[in-house]
């Protein structure tokens, strides 16, 4: 990684960091009784052991200051899993989703390439290990130098979707393997990626056609069916996508070798805008991408080999953060509405970027009698609020309708606090300090051991 390291004095991992736990219930309350019904706590997805026990949750509890925490052993297990799920898939971890070196030399050493959306990242991928045949340039944009520096250190795998990049990459990159990106509608997805990139069956064709002209190999197709998607139909309509591109490319002479999947596969323990769990259906997915791999390789002239790009699925289940409670206010709005915001310590622009679009599990570990579930019929002690981050921007919140979460009544500036499943697209975009809130030191756990920490880039 470059750039400053500027360490946070006294930032450590202790063995017993965990204060007194308050008895909320014991506390007066400061607020009048609030009648907004009780959020039901949370039910655990189906198909997800949360990383709420156990290694992570010890790291939490042990962290005396503000980081984010990343457990190698759930991320190591979540690629085990993957793997049985679709066998004989090839990996390439969107690295975007976690440019932490210790992350990728564990998933590298577990056989797992890189996908890489610029040079820099790329060198990234290589000082962690991963083997410089196993990085993939999935990134459709790129200028001519970022083509010939990636083509300098050594990646040949290009992805595409327009003549124009081809014609760059013939040039920057002779000889190279393109990958043509079909667009999606991105529909079912958080985040669709459906504008951006892509292009139609009928370019992709004729795209794949010039880099044959051009002296490259057009070795496959990809796609990517929009970030945190949370419906199987999406893979299955991409997979019918393919199949009829597949049919077209080789009835020009086009016989590919591989196909990409891209990302989408979704985080488990995330809650939607209104703190409902997302609990997107995964095995349906799984299946429908077996069963489309399947009919894939019997709809394809040439022998087909199948690529993911996962980002999230990995690593977001395996980060969590140790922040601080900075206030919990009451303020009317300007409807005369009396409502509560609990500010805390980090927010979009120091770990928690994506809260604007679903909510991440809370918990307050001095405030454990005060949960919703531990203290049926005590309705003072919690409030429900609008949960935010600490800058003088109003983008840092989670979504001010129906979206209250029910928080401590009791809680204190300075209580911590531990928000799970925020382990993909933390670091990176994490802003250089933005209102003076500084990047978040990220510390990688195992079983009975933690690296030392790692101050923020
Ligand atoms: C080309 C590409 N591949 C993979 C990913 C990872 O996606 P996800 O985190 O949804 O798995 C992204 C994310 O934007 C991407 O742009």
């Amino acid at each position: 990684m470059s750039g400053t390291r500027a360490g946070r004095p006294g930032a450590g991992l202790a063995g017993t960091a965990l204060r007194t736990c308050h008895q909320a219930a014991d506390l007066p309350p400061r607020q009048a009784p609030d009648p907004t019904p009780r959020r039901p706590s949370a039910p655990t997805p189906r198909s997800l052991a949360l990383p709420q026990d156990g290694t992570l949750r010890a790291a939490l509890a042990a962290a005396t200051d503000d980081r984010i925490v990343y457990d190698l052993d759930g991320i190591e297990a979540q690629y085990a899993a993957l793997l049985r799920e679709l066998p004989g898939v090839g990996v390439r971890f969107a690295l975007k989703a976690c440019p932490v070196d210790e992350v990728l030399a564990c998933l590298a050493q577990l056989g797992a390439g890189c996908d890489a959306a610029s040079p820099h990242e790329i060198e990234q991928a290589l000082r962690a290990g991963v083997p410089v045949g196993l990085i993939h340039y999935g990134n459709t944009v790129k200028s001519d130098r970022n083509i010939a520096e990636a083509y300098r250190l050594g990646v040949r795998d290009f992805a595409t979707d327009s003549l124009a990049d081809v014609t760059a990459i013939a040039v920057h990159a002779p000889g190279s393997r393109v990958f043509c990106r079909l667009a999606t509608s991105g529909e079912g997805a958080l985040w669709g990626l459906s504008r951006k990139f892509g292009c139609s069956p009928e370019d992709a064709v004729l795209v794949l056609e010039a880099a044959r002209a051009a002296g490259l190999t057009p070795a496959g197709l990809s796609v990517h069916v929009g970030s945190q998607q949370m419906t199987s139909e999406a893979w299955q309509s991409a997979l019918d996508l393919l199949a009829g591109v597949v049919g077209t490319l080789n009835g020009r002479g086009i016989l590919l070798d591989h196909v990409n999947l891209g990302g989408g596969l979704p985080a488990l323990g995330v809650l939607d805008k209104r703190g409902r769990p997302l609990d997107p259906p995964v095995d349906k997915m799984f299946a429908m991408i077996r069963e489309g791999v399947q009919r894939l390789r019997e709809v394809s002239a040439s022998p087909l080999d199948f690529l993911l790009e996962p980002g999230r699925h990995l690593v977001a289940d395996h980060g969590a953060i140790r922040a601080h409670v900075s206030r919990l206010t009451a303020r009317r709005q300007p409807s005369g509405e009396l409502r509560h915001w609990l500010y805390l310590s980090c927010g979009k622009f120091n770990g928690l970027y994506e809260m604007d679009e679903l909510q991440y599990r809370l918990e307050f570990p001095t405030h454990t009698a005060a949960l919703p579930s531990a203290t049926p019929g005590t309705p003072a002690a919690t409030v429900p609020a609008v949960v935010a981050g600490p800058t003088c921007d109003s983008d840092d919140a989670y979504a001010h309708e129906d979206g209250l979460v029910r928080v401590p009544a009791a809680a204190e500036s300075g209580d911590p606090v531990w928000v799970f499943s925020c382990g993909a697209y933390a670091t990176a975009y994490m802003t250089q300090g933005f209102n003076g809130f500084q990047p978040l030191p990220y510390t990688c756990v195992r079983a009975g051991a933690a690296s030392p920490e790692v101050p923020p880039r």
